[in-house]
C-alpha cells in the first residue's frame, strides 16, 4: 500500500471567514463557513457552477444543540494519496485519493465542540459529524439531523420513496417538482411505514441542466439510523430525515460518535458514477485479519420454485399453527408440495456438481414456516431443526462427497430480537453441518414492533450479526436488513444485500427492462445486490396455474445482467430443468466470474443503458455486458481495454433479430468473432435486451 500524507495544521482562531478546500484535480471546490446565528453552513461547485448552494448543518438532541451559535475554532486540511487492496470486487486495486478538511467548531452558554470532517475527492465528497467528549451531556437522544443539500434548479431526480422499512420499489424518474405526482403513483406497500410528505431513499440520482449526475447516499452507517431526504419540490432543496424508532429518536448516542459519511459521487459522465469506489473508500479498512475463507461463489437453489405459480411451499405442512419447539412436526401432514426434500436437494446438488456451481440454497428447510401468517408468538423459526423430509445429515455428507456447500437460509420473519438470541446456536449448527455462507431475511414489520427495517437498533442488529458471522468464519447475503453503506469493505464476509426490488419481483408484478438500468446508478453505491439473474423460462404462464407475469428482459440480458450488477455472489436463478433446456446459454454463467482485478465502463445512461467490460481476477480472460431499456439500442464495444497487440476470441450471447422481451424473449444467438483492442463492435440489443460477451486470449 503506498500513501503519501500531507498535512497543515491552521491552529488559528478564524472569524466568520469561509473557508474552501478542492478536489485533487481542482474540479470540485467546498466551502465551509459559519452564518450570523452561527449555523455551519457548507457549498459545493462542479467545474467552475455551483452546484449546492449554501446548506445548513447540524444535529439536535434532547439534551442540547448541535446545530446553532458555533465559531470556527481551527481547522486542520491533509491531503491523502493512497491504496487498498478489496477481498473481492470491481477492480483488485482502489485508489484512496483525497483532500481533507476538518473545521472544529466550537459554542458557548452551553459549552459545546464538533468537527465536521469534509474529504473531496475526484468523484465527489463524503463529510460527517464528529462528536467529541463535551463537558455538558454525553449521553444524547438524538431527535434530528439537519444536514441540506440546497440545489438551485429543477433538477431531475431518480428515487425510490421515503419508507421506514422497505426498498423494494422501482424508480421513479421524475423532477423536484414533478416529485409529489411520482410518489402519489405508488402503491401504498405498507401504509403505517410510508413516511408523510416528499420523503425519498437513497441512494438516489440526480441529473442537473448541465448534464451533472449526482449520487446521493451515505457510507459506514454503523450505530445510527438510515438516512431519508425530505425534499422541498419548490425551493429544490432537500433535508436528512432520519428514521426514529416508534418514540420518535433517531438514535441514542454516546460520545464520542461520529455519524456515518453523507456523501456525493459528481461527475458529468455517467461511467464515473458506476465506476466510483467513493462510498467505499469512506469506510474502514477490513477489521478481518484472516480473510482466506471468504470465497465469491455462484449459486443455484431451492427458490424460484416457490414463485412460479405451482402451489409450492416453503412450509412442510399446510396445519396451521404449528408451534415450533412443542409441536412434534412427523404428526404434522405433509402437504406434498415441499421442495426443500431430500430428494430434490439432491438433484441441485448433482446439477451444481455437474455445472461447476459453487454452492445451493435450500429455502423452507426449517421449522416455523407453518406459523407465518398466523405468528401471535415470541418465537417462530428454529435454526436448528430441520424438517423432518429434509435429512441434513444424509445431505451434508453428499453435498461434500459431490465439492458443493449447501447455503443456509434464515428466514426470520423480521423477529430480529429472537433471532439475535439463536445467532451462536444457528451459526455452531451451521459449521456443525459444513455450512459456511447463509442467507438472512426480515419480512415483516420488525419485533420488538417499537423499531423499523432501517432504525438504529437494526442498523445494530445488522451489524452484529456480520460480526458474529464472522466469528464463526460465515459468509452472509442479507435480505431486507439496512441498505448498504460500504461496510462490506469492513467486513467482506457480507457479500451482498438485497436491500431494493430485485428479480423475484419478476413473478410478482414484473421489473420493466430500465429498473436494472438505474440499480447500478443507486442502489450498488452502497455495495453489491443478490439481484438472482439468469431467469431463461421468462414467461410465467409455461407454468399454468394462472400466472401471466411477463419478465421485462430477453434470456441474453440475463447473461449480461452478471457483469452489469456486479457481485460476489450470484444465483443462477431459474430451475435446472430450464438450463437443461438452453445448455448453450448455460454456458455463459458456467464460465462467468464474479470477482474482477479490473473493470472498464464502456457506454452509461441512467434508466437506459450500460456497457461495461470486466476482467477475471484469476484469468487473463475479459467479459462484456451490455443492457438497454425497452428500447432496441446498438450498442458500441470499444475493445481498446485489451493489451495491445493480443488476439482475442470473442463468444458473443446475443438477442436473436427477432428478439423482444415482451413477444420472443428467448430468441438469442451465440457466436464467435475475433476481436483486439482495435476492434469496434456495434452489437445489437433487443427492446429490453442485452449481450454477455466472453473474452478469450488466443494461444
Ligand atoms: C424474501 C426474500 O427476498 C426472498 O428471496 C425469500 O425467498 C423470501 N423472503 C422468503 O424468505
Ligand atoms: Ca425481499
Amino acid at each position: 500500500m503506498r500513501t503519501f500524507i500531507t498535512a497543515i495544521s491552521i491552529g488559528v482562531a478564524l472569524q466568520a471567514s469561509a473557508i474552501g478546500i478542492t478536489s485533487p484535480s481542482g474540479d470540485i471546490v467546498l466551502n465551509v463557513d459559519v452564518d450570523a446565528s452561527g449555523v455551519p453552513i457548507y457549498s459545493v461547485d462542479y467545474k467552475g457552477k455551483n452546484l449546492v448552494s449554501d446548506s445548513r448543518l447540524g444535529l439536535t438532541a434532547d439534551e442540547t444543540s448541535f446545530a446553532d451559535g458555533f465559531r470556527i475554532e481551527s481547522v486542520d486540511t491533509v491531503t491523502v494519496d493512497r491504496s487498498w487492496e478489496p477481498v473481492w470486487g470491481e477492480y483488485s486495486t482502489v485508489r484512496d485519493h483525497f483532500k481533507e478538511l476538518a473545521v472544529n467548531l466550537k459554542a458557548d452558554n452551553p459549552e459545546r465542540a464538533l468537527t465536521l470532517r469534509f474529504r473531496v475527492f475526484d468523484d465527489g465528497l463524503g463529510f460527517r459529524y464528529e462528536l467529541p467528549v463535551q463537558k455538558g451531556p454525553n449521553y444524547l437522544t438524538l431527535r434530528g439531523e439537519n444536514t441540506q443539500f440546497n440545489y438551485t434548479d429543477d433538477h431531475k431526480l431518480y428515487c425510490i420513496p421515503g419508507d421506514y422499512d422497505t426498498d423494494e420499489y422501482l424508480f421513479s424518474e421524475t423532477t423536484f417538482s414533478g416529485l409529489p405526482e411520482a410518489l402519489n403513483s405508488y402503491r401504498r406497500h405498507s401504509e403505517a411505514q410510508r413516511t408523510g410528505g416528499n420523503t425519498i431513499q437513497t441512494p438516489m440520482l440526480l441529473k442537473t441542466g448541465d448534464g451533472v449526475y449526482v449520487n446521493m447516499h451515505e457510507a459506514a452507517l454503523d450505530g445510527y439510523p438510515a438516512m431519508l431526504l425530505d425534499v422541498d419540490t419548490e425551493n429544490y432543496d432537500m433535508t436528512s430525515h432520519l428514521v426514529p424508532d416508534r418514540l420518535g429518536v433517531s438514535a441514542y448516542l454516546q460520545l464520542p460518535f461520529n455519524t456515518p459519511w453523507r456523501t456525493l459521487i459528481i461527475s458529468d459522465d455517467a461511467r464515473d458514477i458506476l465506476a466510483s469506489q467513493l462510498v467505499l473508500n469512506l469506510n474502514e479498512p477490513c477489521a478481518i485479519e484472516d480473510t482466506s475463507w471468504i470465497k465469491p461463489m455462484k449459486f443455484v437453489g431451492v427458490w424460484w420454485e416457490m414463485f412460479t405459480g405451482n402451489q409450492k411451499t416453503w412450509a412442510y405442512s399446510d396445519d396451521h399453527l404449528a408451534r415450533p419447539g412443542e409441536t412434534d412436526y412427523t404428526k404434522l401432514t405433509p402437504n406434498g408440495r415441499h421442495p426443500a426434500n431430500t430428494d430434490n436437494v439432491k438433484k441441485y446438488i448433482d446439477f451444481a456438481a455437474e455445472n461447476g456451481i459453487d454452492g445451493v440454497l435450500v429455502e423452507g428447510w426449517n421449522e416455523g414456516w407453518e406459523d407465518w401468517a398466523s405468528y401471535r408468538k415470541n418465537r417462530q423459526f428454529l435454526f436448528d431443526a430441520p424438517y423432518p423430509d429434509f435429512d441434513l445429515p444424509l445431505l451434508r455428507d453428499y453435498a461434500k462427497e459431490k465439492g458443493v456447500k449447501l447455503i443456509m437460509h434464515h428466514e426470520t420473519a423480521a423477529n430480529a430480537a429472537d433471532y439475535a438470541l439463536q445467532l451462536d446456536r444457528a451459526f455452531q449448527f451451521m459449521k456443525d453441518n459444513n455450512y459456511d455462507a447463509v442467507k438472512t431475511g426480515y419480512v415483516g414489520a420488525i419485533i420488538p414492533r417499537s423499531e423499523h427495517h432501517t432504525s438504529q437498533w437494526m442498523v445494530d442488529h445488522a451489524r452484529d450479526v456480520i460480526e458474529r458471522a464472522a466469528d464463526y468464519q460465515i459468509m452472509v447475503d442479507s435480505h431486507e436488513a439496512p441498505r448498504p453503506t460500504g461496510l462490506c469493505r469492513t467486513y467482506p464476509n457480507w457479500l451482498a444485500q438485497e436491500s431494493a426490488r430485485g428479480g423475484e419481483f419478476e413473478s410478482m408484478g414484473g421489473n420493466p427492462p430500465s429498473h436494472t438500468c438505474i440499480l447500478p446508478f443507486t442502489r450498488l453505491k452502497g455495495g453489491p445486490m443478490d439481484y438472482t439473474p439468469g431467469l431463461f423460462q421468462t414467461d410465467l404462464s409455461y407454468y399454468g396455474e394462472g400466472k401471466t407475469d411477463k419478465a421485462g428482459t430477453t434470456l441474453a440480458r440475463q447473461l449480461a445482467l452478471y457483469l452489469t450488477m456486479p457481485s460476489p455472489i450470484q444465483m443462477a436463478c431459474d430451475l435446472p430443468e430450464n438450463y437443461n433446456r438452453f445448455p448453450d446459454a448455460f454456458q455463459f454463467i458456467k464460465d462467468v466470474p464474479v470477482d474482477w482485478s479490473d473493470s472498464k465502463y464502456l457506454e452509461a445512461e441512467p434508466n437506459k443503458y450500460i456497457t461495461v467490460a470486466r476482467r477475471d481476477k484469476h484469468s487473463d480472460d475479459w467479459y462484456v455486458g451490455a443492457i438497454t431499456d425497452g428500447n432496441a439500442r446498438t450498442a458500441l464495444i470499444d475493445f481498446s481495454f485489451l493489451p495491445k497487440g493480443e488476439k482475442y476470441e470473442a463468444t458473443i450471447y446475443e438477442d436473436a433479430p427477432d428478439a423482444n422481451w415482451e413477444t420472443n424473449p428467448q430468441a438469442y444467438r451465440i457466436r464467435k468473432v475475433k476481436v483486439d483492442s482495435r476492434t469496434r463492435l456495434k452489437q445489437h440489443l433487443a427492446p429490453g435486451g442485452g449481450a454477455a460477451i466472453r473474452v478469450v486470449p488466443l494461444k
